[in-house]
């Protein structure tokens, strides 16, 4: 019997372009499976290898000591500064190559070169130590897709301090939790920025956050948008006034390949949000190979990935892994509807973009908005696509090798985590047939396999849960603070596996289809949400006994998030109260996880045993027949009621 069934049959094969595969780094797939086999059979001496085309500043003595499983330490006895790998590395060739392109919302440009963008993360670095951050301490950023934001973590990379980016859409008090849980002293942040025309008020947003957290001495403030802000002459301090007068010049950290380079919180399905653990050697290589192999990077590429800095796609995928790569990178600072529907296809033409790198939920937004918007412009120079975050939908797919792609351009939908680091599941764009829906194959270091739910391998084509069988070097080191809920989350479901959270089918071709979460994790425009933790946003409101929160399919976003929600017995039901529980978790969380719809719920259906029976929500949530056994419900009467509330709105 089949853990998940798995309904997606789809039978469309596209081989690589014969032009782009007659130019591509990799061209056939003996190549790809001699090295994906030594790096399954040999990981010492594959990987060793790769690491020594990456500057090091002491060389490693070992590749992996994995003698204390599952923390991993990676390339034992090395020295290397990210930052150094990412900037001063290509200052000899590529001093006066673009290394970021950048564009703001209102129209605005900038153009650093990678002398420009060296000279910025030092005076960056010299800045952060004049304000008394040193190796070792944490470094939060909270700011909009400028520039700077890249110099930041860079500048934390250069003097070892480590960064901790949180989105910019979440909320004062989710900033809070981020900053303390990290203990984070410092943070940079901008005046505000621009999203469809309106200002967005970060600084406001960090003076919250900062008014009840006391370890934070200095908050660094970009002027980005010129708006008025409150000012706290003691912590507060402006960027382009401190940054300007430091010297253009400073010496990378020699940091040991296992010192931390970052935090960043993500969603799991119990407890509070995770600080996901990066260190320095493992995650710069794992970045810098897959981008060079999975983007097919050239010198003459102008390189567009259109995640925000704040997810994890933004570090590997924005900041590090091209950086690595002396590539040139895209950073837009706004909507892509502002102020038209065709701003992103303006940009690709504009900037003579090759590579574009961007989620399903956009592309989905993008083929409901209407062709006219794209077909206008010329894509011509586009010649890779990329998807990343949820699995993608064959006629999102199809859609995009063709309106956008122009069918000459190769899909890589590239399946990794927060966790992974960089891409673990993805095609390679010269070598593999892709297929609509599917993330295809293991990268190098990858070693994939799908179990029931006992850890037996389920047979070719039934769906089951995806398990990673070897370490990797940009696999996460833990979870800060909680080693023990690092063990339990990732190691312990199938013993000496990574478990990543994930549905999966491997096909007769041995080709990976992911098929999204299995844990009480929804994810609503690519980005990873738990359900738990806007449950206990709902229930922090006085009106609120009680709420499971499910997502229903929703063809835009991937998922919707529905509360359904059980009033105290002094509240009232009315649809100005939907409105106010709705708004109360936008300024919770952020007004990513805002639900799109609450349901009220006389009581919720739950087993004997107490647990809420969320696949019985998720059902009703997505008005479907219930297929689920619910002979262990408590009490039958409550889903017969939910139902009914059902028909009476
Ligand atoms: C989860 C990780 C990886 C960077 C952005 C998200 C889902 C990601 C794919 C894909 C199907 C995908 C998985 C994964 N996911 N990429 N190509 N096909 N699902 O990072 O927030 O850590 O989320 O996103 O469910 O576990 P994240």
């Amino acid at each position: 019997m089949s853990e998940i069934d798995s309904v997606l049959k789809e039978t469309r094969s596209f081989p690589p372009p014969a032009a782009f595969q007659a130019r591509a780094r990799l061209k056939s797939e003996a190549e790809y499976q001699a090295l994906w086999r030594e790096s399954i059979a040999d990981p010492q001496g594959f990987w060793g290898r790769m690491a020594r085309e990456i500057p090091w500043m002491q060389p490693f003595t070992q590749v992996l000591d994995w003698s204390n499983a599952p923390f991993a330490r990676w390339f034992v006895g090395g020295r290397l500064n990210a930052s150094a790998v990412c900037v001063d590395q290509h200052l000899a060739r590529h001093g006066a190559k673009r290394a970021i392109v950048w564009e703001g919302e209102p129209g605005d440009t900038r153009t650093w070169t990678y002398a420009q963008l060296h000279a910025e993360v030092c005076r960056l670095a010299n800045a952060l130590k004049e304000r008394g951050v040193k190796k070792g301490d944490r470094v939060a950023i909270y700011m909009p897709m400028v520039p700077e934001l890249a110099a930041a973590l860079l500048a934390c990379a250069r003097i070892g301090a480590a960064h901790s980016v949180v989105f910019g859409g979440f909320s004062a008090q989710s900033l809070k939790d981020r900053i303390e849980d990290g203990g984070c002293t410092a943070v940079i942040t901008a005046d505000g920025s621009w999203r469809r025309g309106k200002l967005l008020p970060l600084k406001s947003v960090v003076d919250e956050a900062l008014a009840s957290c006391k370890g934070v001495h200095t908050a660094l403030v970009v002027k980005r948008a010129g708006c008025e802000v409150a000012w706290d002459a003691r912590r507060d301090v402006w960027y382009h006034e401190l940054v300007a007068r430091q010297s253009a010049t400073r010496a990378p950290e020699p940091m040991d390949s296992e010192d931390l380079l970052f935090l960043l919180y993500t969603s799991g399905s119990t407890g509070k949000p995770k600080g996901i653990m990066h260190t320095t050697g493992g995650y710069v290589l794992g970045a810098a190979l897959s981008a060079r192999y999975v983007f097919d990077l050239r010198d003459e590429d102008v390189y567009w990935c259109t995640a925000d800095v704040g997810w994890v796609t933004g570090h590997s995928y924005v900041v590090y892994g091209p950086l690595a790569n002396a590539a040139t990178i895209v950073m837009y600072e706004g909507a892509p509807d502002a102020p038209h529907r065709g701003r992103f296809w303006e940009l690709v033409q504009k900037h003579k973009v090759t590579i574009l790198y961007t989620a399903p939920t956009a592309i989905r937004t993008f083929m409901r908005w209407g062709d006219e918007h794209v077909t206008k412009h010329d894509l011509s120079s586009l010649r890779l696509l990329g998807t990343v975050g949820e699995p993608i939908n064959p006629a999102a797919w199809m859609w995009y090798r063709d309106t956008i792609g122009g069918g000459r351009c190769p899909i890589v939908d590239t399946w990794w985590q927060t966790e992974t680091g960089s891409i673990a599941i993805t095609p390679l764009p010269g070598v593999t047939a892709t297929r609509p829906g599917s993330a295809t194959r293991p990268f190098f270091g990858i070693d994939p396999v799908v179990l029931d739910k006992h850890g037996a391998e389920v047979p070719a084509g039934s769906g089951g849960l995806l398990a990673l069988r070897k370490p990797w070097p940009s696999m996460l080191r833990g979870i800060w603070g909680d080693p023990e809920r690092y063990r339990q989350t990732y190691w312990s479901k199938f013993p000496g596996y990574y478990f990543p959270g994930d549905g999966c089918r491997k096909d007769a071709d041995g080709y990976y289809w992911i098929m999204g979460r299995v844990d009480d994790v929804i994810k609503v425009s690519g980005h990873r949400l738990a359900t738990m933790e806007i449950e206990s946003a709902l229930v922090s409101h006085p009106d609120v006994a009680e709420s499971a929160v499910v997502g229903r399919p929703d063809e835009l976003s991937g998922e919707a998030v529905v509360a359904f929600v059980t009033l105290k017995p002094h509240a009232v039901t009315s649809d100005a109260l939907k409105e106010t529980l709705r708004a109360h978790v936008a300024k919770e969380i952020g007004s990513l996880a805002r639900p799109a719809e609450v349901r009220w719920a006389a009581a919720l259906p739950k087993t004997r045993s107490g647990k809420i029976m969320r696949r019985l929500l998720r059902d009703i949530a997505a008005g479907r027949e219930t297929a689920q056994d619910t002979s262990t419900l408590e009490d039958f009467s409550v889903l017969a009621t939910l139902r009914a509330a059902e028909d009476d709105e």
